[in-house]
């Protein structure tokens, strides 16, 4: 019985890709990006941070919680019991649902620099809507822009003017067929904390739009996101924050708090309903009215669970600080990685927010000691690669078993380090990590 479940869920992903076009409907979930051939890639259910897999087995969640949507932990019983409530009372109707005025009230508190909040569903979707509104306040075309915002044309058009634009902001060589190739030139990428090409761009473009990650990998550096502010101010330019991954991690609402920098506008996604879709655009008051000018609307924006799961999700991260627990959890994760390196002189950098913790090791060969770290620690019913998305439910007592198993696969790695054997590690192919083709 178990050997068959196993064999389902193998044959699943084959099935998929038969009859849906790269197998899946998100980039970061397809298997190759893990452990190509090996990847569990399919649940059941989900708990806390356990995964039960369609294989039959229960897996510890140290990897990336449903990329970032699930801080209160997956199915969290109080989001899940409201959300339920609603269903009963229905999801949809010809009238709005109230709980929509009441979310945009409670990010507007949250955040009283903005006036006015517009919802969508997914993080490219606000991405777009807020791009558009922007627009239409600063009446220029161009946009600067630093990190990740989804794979709407806009966004992707980047990549028009040169195929590598994006390559240094999450994903690589991300191709560009069938985006009008008149938006050529509409937007430019700059790196972070390179305020000097920022300005060269904003100098030589008709920028009407700075859109930006507050902080991934790497913190701002000299003033950064203050001199952003100030340029933007200068050049009537709309500056806009991207929060959807870095939102609730280190702050009650958006990073941008800690470092005391406003945008004009700001996008929430991800971690807003806790598993359940809801993003938001805020903004100032005389740029978000410019839809009025536009036209932006949609059907499911208006289904009544995303705002419900938003307001719950909110209470219960005001209750219990959720903000601070996984701050705190992902600095003692940090920590102990850097204790596991040092004890088993495997160098490593370490990197990201403390929530949405990241290393690296250093060396030539670092994707395969990523992949095999995937290959070990699978065989011991762990999700892990080089990155954790942190929830509260991360307790020390459940890290302890990772922890062990890390150190004992760091020790053999520690005998790779310099080794040509090294590919000898791994039973399947390297992780695909980075790259947008894998099949
Ligand atoms: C900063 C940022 N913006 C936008 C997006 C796109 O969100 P979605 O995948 O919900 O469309 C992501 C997703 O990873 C993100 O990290």
């Amino acid at each position: 019985m178990k050997k068959n479940k196993k064999q389902i869920a193998k044959k699943l992903w084959s099935r998929a890709l038969k009859v849906i076009p790269t197998g899946n409907m998100l980039l970061s979930k397809n298997p190759n990006r893990f452990l190509p051939g090996k990847w569990p890639t399919y649940y059941k259910k989900a708990k806390d941070c356990f995964i039960w897999g369609v294989d039959g087995k229960k897996y510890l969640d140290v990897s990336t919680m449903g990329f970032g949507t699930n801080i209160l932990g997956y199915s969290n019983s109080k989001v899940d019991k409201t959300v339920h409530n609603f269903i009963d009372k229905g999801n949809m109707s010809t009238l709005n649902a109230p709980e929509e005025v009441y979310l945009a009230e409670k990010l507007i508190q949250l955040h009283p620099w903005f006036k006015m909040v517009r919802f969508a569903r997914t993080g490219g979707e606000a991405n777009s809507i807020a791009i558009r509104i922007a627009r239409a306040s600063s009446g220029k075309d161009g946009v600067a822009i630093c990190g990740y915002h989804g794979w709407h044309d806009w966004y992707l058009s980047s990549n028009i003017q040169n195929k590598k634009n994006l390559d240094t902001h999450l994903i690589k060589r991300l191709q560009t067929d069938g985006v009008p190739q008149s938006l050529k030139n509409t937007v430019f990428p700059f790196q972070y904390n390179d305020f000097e090409t920022l300005k060269k761009i904003v100098d030589k473009n008709k920028i009407g739009v700075i859109k930006m990650e507050v902080y991934r990998n790497i913190e701002p550096k000299n003033d950064f996101l203050k001199k952003i502010r100030k340029l933007a101010d200068k050049k009537n330019i709309v500056l806009i924050f991207d929060e959807c991954t870095s939102g609730f991690r280190k702050s009650y609402g958006g990073l941008h708090k800690i470092y005391n920098v406003k945008p004009d506008m700001a996008i929430f996604g991800k971690a807003l309903g806790n598993g359940y879709a809801i993003t938001a655009v805020l903004g100032k008051k005389e740029i978000m009215e410019c839809v009025q000018n536009t036209f932006i609307s949609s059907t499911f924006w208006t289904e009544r669970i995303g705002s419900v799961a938003g307001l719950e999700t909110l209470k219960i991260m005001e209750e219990i600080e959720s903000w601070k627990l996984i701050d705190k959890i992902g600095k003692n994760i940090k920590k102990t990685w850097g204790e596991i390196s040092q004890n088993t002189k495997v160098p490593i950098e370490i990197s990201g927010l403390n929530a949405l913790a990241q290393f690296k090791i250093i060396s030539k060969n670092s994707n395969i000691f990523k992949t095999y770290i995937t290959q070990e620690m699978l065989k011991k019913n762990i999700l892990a690669t080089d990155t954790i998305y942190v929830s509260i439910k991360h307790k020390d007592k459940i890290l302890q078993k990772y922890y062990e198993n890390l150190e004992k696969i760091f020790k053999i790695i520690a005998k790779y380090q310099y080794s040509k054997n090294v590919k000898s590690l791994l039973k399947t192919k390297e992780s695909a990590m980075g790259l947008p083709r894998l099949n």
